[in-house]
């Protein structure tokens, strides 16, 4: 059975494992930990089974916006429907905590993440250039009122 919950510090090198697996340009173990646990406005949740952590979702939260920073699942465990409950579950907490609005920026050439925003009822915005430093962009994506999708 999965659960989600909220990150602890013990879930920190399991973190650092999948962010190794999962990226292109994963952050350190010292980013990582900033991120998580540094600042207030941050939140991450992780996803488990019975053999443990197997991704994770984290957010920033400026205002009434929340900014999708991670999101990521094993590989093993893709394609049956994990992000997506990450998403939900995110997107139930930040509607609880009063945002309105989710948006990220995902490399322009990741087309399975794409397809995912996509699905989960994201469209894009905007691209920045040279975003990653290597000449690919990233693609800004939005979903507004996501409390009045609640009620
Ligand atoms: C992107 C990622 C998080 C998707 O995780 P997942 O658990 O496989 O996603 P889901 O099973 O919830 O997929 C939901 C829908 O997204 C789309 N999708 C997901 N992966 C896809 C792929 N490889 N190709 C095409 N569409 C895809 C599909 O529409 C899918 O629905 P379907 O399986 O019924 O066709 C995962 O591939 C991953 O961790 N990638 C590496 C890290 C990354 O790129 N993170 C995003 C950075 S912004």
């Amino acid at each position: 059975m999965t659960r989600i919950r909220q990150a602890l510090i013990s879930d920190l090198d399991k973190i650092y494992k999948l962010e190794q697996e999962c990226f292109i340009s994963p952050w350190t173990m010292e980013l990582l930990l900033l991120d998580i646990f540094g600042s207030e406005f941050n939140v991450y949740y992780v996803i488990e089974d019975e053999d443990g952590v197997f991704g994770y979702i984290g957010l920033n939260t400026i205002l009434d916006e929340a900014h999708i920073r991670k999101l990521c699942i094993a590989e093993e465990k893709r394609r049956k429907g994990h992000a997506t409950a990450l998403l939900q579950f995110a997107e139930k907490k930040m509607a609880e905590n009063g945002m309105y609005a989710l948006t990220l920026e995902v490399r322009e050439h990741n087309q399975p993440a794409i397809r995912l925003y996509e699905s989960f009822g994201f469209t894009p915005e905007g691209i920045r250039k040279d975003y990653y430093g290597n000449g690919e962009g990233a693609v800004i994506m939005w979903k507004r009122d996501i409390q009045c999708r609640k009620s």
